[in-house]
């Protein structure tokens, strides 16, 4: 039998960047959700994935919606990163919440290293979660000097160091 804080405490060893999947609520308001469960699948056709816990509401938000953004966040969205993992209801949205609609309309937040805009290709329950694989129809990227956020061994971190040579 597996330990499940053993599980969690190993999982955290995997040092990930950190995104927040964007996605419309039923009132047509963005939602967004932080997340580290993100891999790239496949470059043709362009495919990626993230996993969402059945229990949040980005889940039916993605299955009824049946498309997403990933946003991958910069050192300086530490913030932004906490305020999207607080639970339901969401507190009132703070002022370092900007974002604009993509060509998709899907909401892309400003100041990411990064915006992928999916549209819904698969969903594979597995235990917990839902793996949702999203084919790349937009992408946006700013010339964006930030260093990554980090999430390792459950805290958020900074890259400091240079490359190697
Ligand atoms: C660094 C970090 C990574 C997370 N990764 C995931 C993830 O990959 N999948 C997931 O379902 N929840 C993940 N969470 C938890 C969600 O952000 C959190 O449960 C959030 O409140 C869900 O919001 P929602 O119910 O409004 O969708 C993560 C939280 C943090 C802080």
């Amino acid at each position: 039998m597996i330990n499940a804080d053993k599980f969690r405490r190993t999982l955290g060893r995997f040092a990930t960047g950190v995104i927040v999947i964007t996605t419309i609520d039923y009132d047509g308001k963005l939602h967004g959700m932080t997340a580290n469960s993100f891999t790239s699948v496949s470059l043709s056709p362009p495919l990626i994935l993230v996993c969402v816990d059945v229990q949040n509401q980005t889940h039916d938000f993605i299955k009824d919606q049946r498309k997403f953004g990933v946003n991958i966040l910069s050192s300086k969205q530490r913030e932004l990163s906490s305020y999207f993992a607080k639970t339901i209801p969401q507190p009132p949205e703070p002022d370092i919440v900007e974002s604009e609609l993509s060509k998709n309309g899907i909401p892309c937040l400003q100041g990411s290293l990064g915006f992928l805009g999916c549209s819904l290709v698969a969903a594979h329950l597995q235990g917990d979660h839902t793996i949702y694989v999203g084919n790349v129809e937009e992408i946006i990227t700013e010339d964006n000097p930030d260093r990554p956020l980090i999430f390792y061994e459950s805290n958020f971190r900074e890259l400091n160091s240079t490359e190697n040579q």
